[in-house]
């Protein structure tokens, strides 16, 4: 049995193939708003492993794999022990054996990565560590949509240099945006990951530039993004970070620093009063519930390209 592929990094991917994925996005967005898609997964399912909690991601791949006539299925923290219970291998080998595809929500990237080595089904990465992948794309799907171009696109990420920053990085690199990052020192992101970015970058006329100034970060950016300060299995450093990252919340007064037609984006879940504020999230710029559907679209293309 050969599989078609896997869903790691987005890093993984040529600009081609990632435009696949967005032009087929906005084609099953498009039809499901018509009424509905067809069954292109009839039959198929796709089984979730989860060591970590979620909204957004479960119920978007769910409720995708429902709208392409599939089905889906939920595998709690406890329910697997992967790697305690049972080797990461011999989970992919058995689950493989069962679904169609896979779709994984690790701690350690890792796991992610041997999951796929050992999965004779794709491997989708729903969040790990280093990256955010099915985010990533959905929000290059959503800036696409709402700027109508992708290439010379100045998106300012600013906060923590986490696994949603280094989606956005790959990404945007990738298809010829410039990738802004505005962080404290001390929790920028990786010297690999921005080495690799910048290397895309060349490629495709993209930029990539790093300060520790969030009003530098911002100035004449056309998408301001960011992300919670603590990220999931970081929560004993909660306290330190909550003293250090103020200065980079996204508040009335940061978003004026950015073009007046500047778009708010957040991959949710936010704590809001911290890394964003309710006036800016529930403000005119903002488009995080758009974009949180839009995980949905994204992901239905990955699926409908990799499962079918
Ligand atoms: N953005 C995102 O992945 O949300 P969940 O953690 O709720 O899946
Ligand atoms: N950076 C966050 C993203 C949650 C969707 C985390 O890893 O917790």
């Amino acid at each position: 049995m050969t599989k078609k592929g896997d869903f790691i990094s987005l890093a993984d991917f040529s600009a081609k193939q990632l435009w696949g994925w967005l032009e087929l996005a906005r084609d099953l967005k498009a039809e499901w708003q018509a009424g509905g898609n067809r069954p292109i997964l009839k039959g198929k399912t796709l089984g979730m492993i989860f060591q970590k909690p979620s909204l957004r991601t479960r119920v978007s791949f769910e409720m995708g794999m429902l709208h392409l006539g599939g089905n889906a299925l939920y595998l709690s923290p406890n329910e697997i022990g992967l790697g305690g219970r049972e080797s990461v291998a011999d989970v992919a080998r058995v689950l493989s054996r069962y679904a169609d595809g896979i779709m994984a929500r690790v701690f350690a990237h890792d796991h992610v990565v041997e999951l796929a080595k050992y999965s004779r089904v794709p491997v989708i990465n729903g969040l790990s560590d280093a990256t955010h992948p099915c985010q990533g794309l959905a929000d290059l799907f959503t800036v696409w949509e709402k700027l109508g171009r992708l290439s010379g696109v100045k998106l300012a990420y600013v906060g923590d240099g986490n696994n949603v920053a280094n989606s956005l990085l790959f990404g945007g690199a990738k298809l010829g945006l410039h990738v802004s990052v505005g962080t404290p020192a001390g929790y920028g992101i990786k010297e690999t990951v921005l080495e690799r970015a910048a290397a895309f970058a060349a490629e495709t006329g993209g930029q990539i530039t790093t300060t520790h100034d969030p009003f530098a970060a911002v100035a004449d950016a056309d998408v301001i993004y960011t992300d919670v300060w603590t990220s999931m299995g970081q929560e004993a450093e909660k306290a330190a970070r909550a003293a250090i990252f103020p200065p980079f919340q996204i508040n009335a007064r940061l978003v004026a620093a950015a073009k007046p037609t500047a778009i708010v984006m957040h991959c949710l879940p936010a704590h809001r009063g911290e890394e964003i504020t309710d006036e800016v999230a529930d403000g005119p710029q903002s488009v995080l519930f758009d974009q949180a559907e839009n995980r949905m679209h994204a992901q239905k293309a990955i699926l409908a390209d990799l499962l079918a």
